[in-house]
């Protein structure tokens, strides 16, 4: 009996024990600032994104949801298969970066880029910039008197030039901020402190 009275003993402060880590985890996740997403602007903000693998399509969703913004994915008229994107051989992708009159088309529109103050827009870098289908958007509209804020993804290289290279894509009145390689694992903490720059 004083076997069994010890080993119900051990087990209820187990138990307890188990119980309250599990009640400091849950407060810890309720009063996490990173769970407090918004930035607050109340400039029209369009988050902007060309994605042909999804990294870059996660973050701009991330930061569209941060920003409570619209969201507007940049669709190529004629989509970039597994080998179009084979940057090892000669592929479709490569042909279009080393040609810098190439503007793959694009298949959807934004009706109204008139409405928006800011644009966050995010690419993939290609050989060291962004891909020429993104040189097509800028150039598709007018966006002066308009903010922009740049990032992209990449399996290692940094922004480089690939962001002030895109100035020459808009009018001299288009104010652009200066750009950021986001990690493929970035925090919401990270994506704020990112996107601050673009709150009132
Ligand atoms: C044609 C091509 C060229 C690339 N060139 C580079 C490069 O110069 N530097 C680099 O770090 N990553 C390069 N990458 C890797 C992509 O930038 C990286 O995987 C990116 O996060 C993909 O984003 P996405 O999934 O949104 O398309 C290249 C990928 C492709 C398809």
């Amino acid at each position: 009996m004083k076997r069994y009275l010890k080993i119900m003993f051990i087990f209820l402060c187990v138990a307890l024990l188990v119980g309250c880590q599990k009640t400091a985890n849950e407060i810890n996740t309720e009063s996490n600032p990173e769970n407090n997403q918004s930035i607050h602007t109340n400039k029209k903000t369009l988050v902007v994104y060309f994605s042909a693998t999804g990294t870059t399509k996660k973050l701009a969703q991330e930061a569209a949801n941060i920003l409570n913004a619209d969201i507007y994915e940049i669709i190529a008229s004629d989509p970039y298969t597994k080998e179009d994107l084979a940057y090892y051989t000669d592929c479709r992708a490569n042909q279009e970066q080393d040609d810098k009159s190439a503007r793959p088309q694009i298949s959807n529109k934004v009706d109204n880029m008139q409405d928006y103050d800011q644009i966050v827009l995010g690419y993939p870098i290609w050989h060291g910039h962004a891909p020429r289908i993104v040189h097509t958007f800028l150039e598709s509209y007018d966006f002066s008197n308009k903010t922009i804020l740049p990032f992209c993804t990449s399996g290692g290289s940094d922004m480089g030039t690939s962001d002030s290279y895109l100035h020459q894509f808009t009018a001299s009145s288009t104010s652009w901020h200066e750009g950021k390689r986001l990690l493929q694992d970035s925090s919401q903490q990270d994506l704020k402190d990112f996107l601050a720059i673009l709150s009132d």
